[in-house]
């Protein structure tokens, strides 16, 4: 394998230090020290037994891991617990009933406080009602809901009864919805009448309505659709007896008053679909002991956190993997106090979330490094306009976060003394697996740095051995972890090939990232296998060359697809978004930023072809749609473009190339 161009190994300079140490006094009194490692790697069953017991069992378990069934792992054999006792009742038992559990912030600026013990008995109200319904532990829920206190409410009610719920992102349509209650086989589906979407109300119920059909056509499964009131914006709402109640009537009217059974450690906690490239979405399985051990375990020690004073962050949606594992059961299992915003960062303008961690005075805030290059789109002067003082760390997750974005949030977000944990993990992952540990590692911007301690993680070739710094390979989990996917959901086969297929032999779980070391042995993720081009027998990722574009002054945003070239196998098309106020100075700009690529990286990544665009098509997470790109970038119909955010920056991304 040659190994392109790093952006990892840029020379080091005063205004561009090579790594960050932590802050003196940030690691003077950190939670993790470097002992971890160590004692992770002396006995790395008996760390995770330890990390184990920091949670309430109502049965300890007898053993730590049972792999004799690889890849179907059990953790914590023979333990009980509850989940949501964990994250709940356990707190507001050791007498910290009166903290504030969740600062919500709805879009329209409606706000609402819920303690710790407010939510315990908001949530026992959620559970007598369910179990009125008769819903039994192991039967599925589906959750099809914004960001409101009842999505976390139902949340939890569900982990309290031992019933998996399955979060479908709000933003997706009906047919999608569809497919997974049915693929769940879900009884219940728990939804709001309508959502705030930049100002105005918008319907969600009607979205449940058409997924779940009448008559002939109607979803077998489902027996209840509960409804929070939102938006009650629509005098018409469609009514099915029978079938349709409100949550304020039924919920509402609910007892306070709950006792909780214990499950056991492998009971099922919850399915989350991935959309994958390819093909049906694949239900994602997470059980109860394994995966909340190391949800509290990482939040505790990546976020450094402090319950008695932090406030925490997580921009996240509950419809993806981070808003499950660090907007709910990481902060709540730790006593966090946490903020929940509904809405957009841009609603009702650019501001909002930086008066939001001015006026609750954030102190951990955890964001996509999509939105990071999107603040510096809109320009520092937006943050600048904010005291940001209460700040103390940052963190990034979802996507390689390339060095210029880093600085720029270490700098303008985090006034050069925040430390930055950029976090590597997936769905499949459950919970952090790869990231520094912030009163401990010198980060390097851009890189994950190295596996979490308990955590361990290969980059191989093709042949499973491993390559030699600065070269290019997968990476793969070589040990099982507390947290990690129990299978895929009525499709062990599908579970089998996708993960455990390609290192058979070994028995590791291939993440289906490329990555490589550096020379320090810091560890550098590159991103998707698949976003790997091949360029003359060179492999050059996406990211690097998007880094290099996102680096030279001019350019905001780029995204990079490799496209069908006749002579070099794939030729490297990039797609930018100019920062405002620069001037388009047309081919002469163009020459300049693919001199700048050249430069940066290597002539080999020099791309072959560069468009300006006004916006880049991307996915309602947050996801740049490659695939788009590439059917634009050689000259194909369009695909299926009914996930996309707004489809409509795609047709003027084609009628400007056209
Ligand atoms: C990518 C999100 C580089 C990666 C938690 C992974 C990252 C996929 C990082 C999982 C990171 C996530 N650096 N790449 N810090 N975090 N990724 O399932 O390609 O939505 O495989 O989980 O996102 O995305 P998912």
């Amino acid at each position: 394998m040659s190994s392109a161009g790093q952006s990892g190994t840029e020379s080091a300079t005063a205004e561009h230090p090579k790594a960050y140490p932590p802050p003196e006094e940030f690691a003077a009194s950190a939670v993790a020290t470097a002992d971890l490692y160590d004692e992770a790697d002396a006995d790395r069953l008996a760390f995770w037994a330890k990390q184990a017991r920091t949670l309430q069992w109502d049965t300890e378990f007898t053993d730590t891991l049972d792999w004799s069934n690889a890849p179907f792992a059990k953790w914590f054999v023979g333990g009980k617990l509850n989940v949501a006792a964990n994250c709940l009742d356990r707190h507001v038992d050791a007498g910290n009933g009166d903290r504030v559990a969740i600062h919500w912030v709805g879009e329209p600026g409606d706000t609402r406080d819920l303690t710790y013990s407010d939510l315990l008995g908001e949530v026992s109200k959620a559970a007598n009602h369910l179990t009125e319904l008769g819903l039994q532990p192991g039967d599925r829920v589906a959750i099809y809901m914004p960001m409101v206190p009842e999505a976390i409410i139902a949340i939890l009610a569900c982990a309290r009864l031992g019933l998996p719920h399955s979060v479908v992102f709000a933003g997706f349509s009906a047919a999608a919805l569809r497919s997974r209650v049915d693929d769940a086989q879900a009884k219940l589906v728990i939804t709001t009448d309508g959502q705030f979407r930049r100002g105005k109300p918008a319907p969600l119920k009607a979205a449940v309505d058409e997924a779940l059909g009448t008559g002939d056509d109607a979803a077998p499964s489902v027996e209840h659709v509960l409804v929070v009131k939102r938006t009650d914006h629509d005098p018409d709402l469609n009514w099915v007896d029978g079938r349709d109640l409100w949550w304020h009537e039924t919920v509402g009217n609910a007892s306070d008053q709950h006792s909780y059974t214990a499950f056991d450690a492998e009971h099922p906690l919850f399915l989350l679909y991935t959309s994958g490239t390819t093909g049906k979405p694949k239900g994602i399985l997470h059980t109860s002991g394994g995966y909340l051990t190391q949800i509290a375990y990482t939040f505790k020690n990546v976020f450094d956190h402090r319950p008695e004073t932090d406030v925490f962050w997580c921009g996240a949606d509950i419809g993806w993997v981070t808003g499950h594992s660090y907007l709910v059961y990481g902060p709540l299992s730790n006593g966090a106090t946490e903020i929940v915003y509904e809405g957009t960062p841009n609603s009702p303008n650019e501001h909002r979330h930086f008066e939001i961690i001015e006026n609750y005075k954030v102190t951990t805030y955890y964001i996509a490094p999509t939105l990071i290059r999107t603040f510096m789109k809109w320009g520092r002067e937006i943050p600048d306009a904010h005291d940001l003082s209460s700040l103390r760390l940052l963190g990034s997750v979802g996507e390689p976060i390339n060095p210029e974005a880093w600085r720029w949030y270490r700098s303008v977000i985090g006034a050069d003394r925040c430390p930055i944990v950029d976090t590597w993990w997936q769905t499949e992952t459950g919970a952090m697996m790869i990231s520094p540990l912030p009163g401990v590692t010198h980060a390097k911007p851009g890189s994950a740095m190295r596996p979490l301690p308990g955590i361990s993680a290969k980059i191989v070739d093709d042949n499973a051995q491993p390559v030699a710094a600065g070269e290019q390979g997968y990476l793969v989990l070589d040990q099982p972890w507390p947290s990690m996917l129990r299978g895929v959901w009525g499709d062990d086969d599908r579970f089998r090939d996708t993960y455990w297929s390609r290192f058979a032999e070994q028995g590791w779980y291939f993440a289906g990232d490329g990555a490589r070391y550096d020379e320090d042995g810091a560890l550098w993720v590159l991103g998707r296998i698949d976003d790997v081009m091949n360029v003359s027998g060179h492999r050059i990722s996406t990211s690097e060359v998007e880094s290099a574009l996102v680096g030279h002054s001019g350019v905001a945003e780029a995204a990079v697809i490799g496209a069908a070239d006749e002579t070099t196998g794939q030729g490297i098309v990039a797609f930018v978004i100019l920062r405002s106020g620069v001037e388009d100075r047309g081919d002469a700009m163009i020459d300049e930023l693919k001199a700048h690529v050249a430069k940066d990286i290597s002539p080999i990544a020099k791309p072959r072809e560069i468009i300006v665009v006004p916006e880049l098509p991307k996915t309602r997470s947050g996801k740049i749609m490659r695939r788009l790109l590439k059917d634009v970038a050689e000259g194909r119909e369009l695909g299926d473009t009914s996930t996309l955010v707004d489809p409509t920056v795609f047709e003027n991304i084609r009628r400007r190339n056209s």
